[in-house]
């Protein structure tokens, strides 16, 4: 026998499923958000064109099939002195016609599935920008290849330009997606993957990026965003990345540096001009942190866990594992002098 709590639990279940089905879906068409819905490019695009295809047929299929059982239920439900209904097993008619139309259905979702692939797998431009993404647990690294320089959390890209993303993870399997650029794409080490996509037009704010394969305990907090420029803003970023980190002018920052170049920070992270001599510097490569040079121009810092400010820097860099669990840096004890130092100088590094 049914308890009346169970059946109420029940009822509730029905009015609150439809309820957390059509919430999601207005938060997720809310500005800014990371919704493959709201597509800033053509790969995006495409992809989100599919989805609603899917969704229709899917959607149609559904309500013809609920609305056949529901009439079927109630039409043909027992009731006092009635026969049973006429039997319908072995009906080649009927047999025919679902197992043909279910046919029809699916092979309009595989051939549009296989032609946006098509579409979707060279890029269509020969002017692109090439970034190989390293998947680190658990931030990203981005080096762009023409433009000798290396940045973390923060990926600036031109609008309506190709992106070509080599991923390359020398640890475990990473996904890379943007919602609103394009889709996932797996991280697999030993094994060349990369992905291309484009932004329509410069953004006024960031594109949410994010790792999407489980990669160990942080892979929530492998998170990146995406800053669309216009060319001459693109150009502006990469000469100001590309040049070495300045000398600060202030006291403070001057007392930071010196505690970066001197303390254990170099062991895991590069400044060129500090150092490294350059992006290139074959030293970089065994450095296992962020590159750090121009840190202070990040919007995202610690893996995009947290926005880039004075005041979470110093959070990060008072105990980084109690912001963030098993990741790779150490909490140095660092007195709160030599944090406001440390603050100072980094944040000045735009
Ligand atoms: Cu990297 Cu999940």
């Amino acid at each position: 026998m049914r308890m009346p709590l169970f059946r109420g639990m029940k009822r509730k279940g029905a009015i609150l499923l439809p309820g957390v089905i059509l919430s999601s879906l207005l938060f997720a068409a809310c500005d800014n958000s990371p919704s493959i819905i709201e597509p800033k490019g053509f790969v995006a695009g495409q992809e989100s064109w599919l989805f609603w295809i899917i969704l229709a047929v899917a959607t149609l299929i559904f309500v013809i099939v609920e609305s056949l059982l529901i009439y079927s239920i109630v039409r043909f439900r027992e009731r006092p002195n009635t026969p049973a209904p006429e039997q319908i097993h072995g009906n080649n008619t009927l047999e025919l016609l679902w197992t043909v139309i279910p046919s029809i259905f699916l092979f309009i979702v595989l051939f549009l599935t296989i032609r946006t692939m098509f579409a979707l797998a060279q890029p269509n431009s020969s002017n692109k920008v090439v970034i190989t993404a390293h998947a680190h647990q658990w931030w990203w690294e981005f080096d762009y290849q023409n433009q000798h320089i290396t940045t973390a959390d923060t990926l600036h890209v031109p609008a309506n330009t190709t992106i070509q993303v080599n991923l390359f993870s020398d640890n475990v399997i990473h996904s890379f997606w943007v919602p609103q650029l394009t889709g996932k794409t797996d991280v697999v080490p030993g094994h060349d993957n990369h992905l291309w996509f484009n932004a329509d037009q410069p953004s006024s704010t960031f594109y949410e990026g994010a790792c999407a394969e489980f990669c160990g305990d942080q892979h929530a907090h492998m998170r990146f965003d995406v800053k669309v420029d216009s060319a001459d803003d693109f150009n502006t970023w990469v000469s100001q990345q590309q040049a070495k980190a300045q000398t600060p002018s202030d006291s403070l920052a001057a007392k930071g540096q010196q505690l970066f170049a001197k303390g254990a920070c170099t062991g895991c992270h590069g400044i060129v001009g500090v150092n490294l001599t350059s992006f290139d510097d074959p030293k970089a490569a065994s450095l296992i942190g962020p590159n750090l040079t121009h840190f202070g121009s990040r919007d995202l810092i610690a893996g995009g866990v947290l926005t880039n400010t004075n005041a979470n820097l110093a959070t990060w860099l008072h105990d980084p594992q109690a912001v963030k669990s098993g990741n790779d840096m150490p909490n140095l004890n660092l007195s709160d002098s030599d944090i406001q130092a440390l603050v100072a100088y980094l944040e000045s590094l735009k």
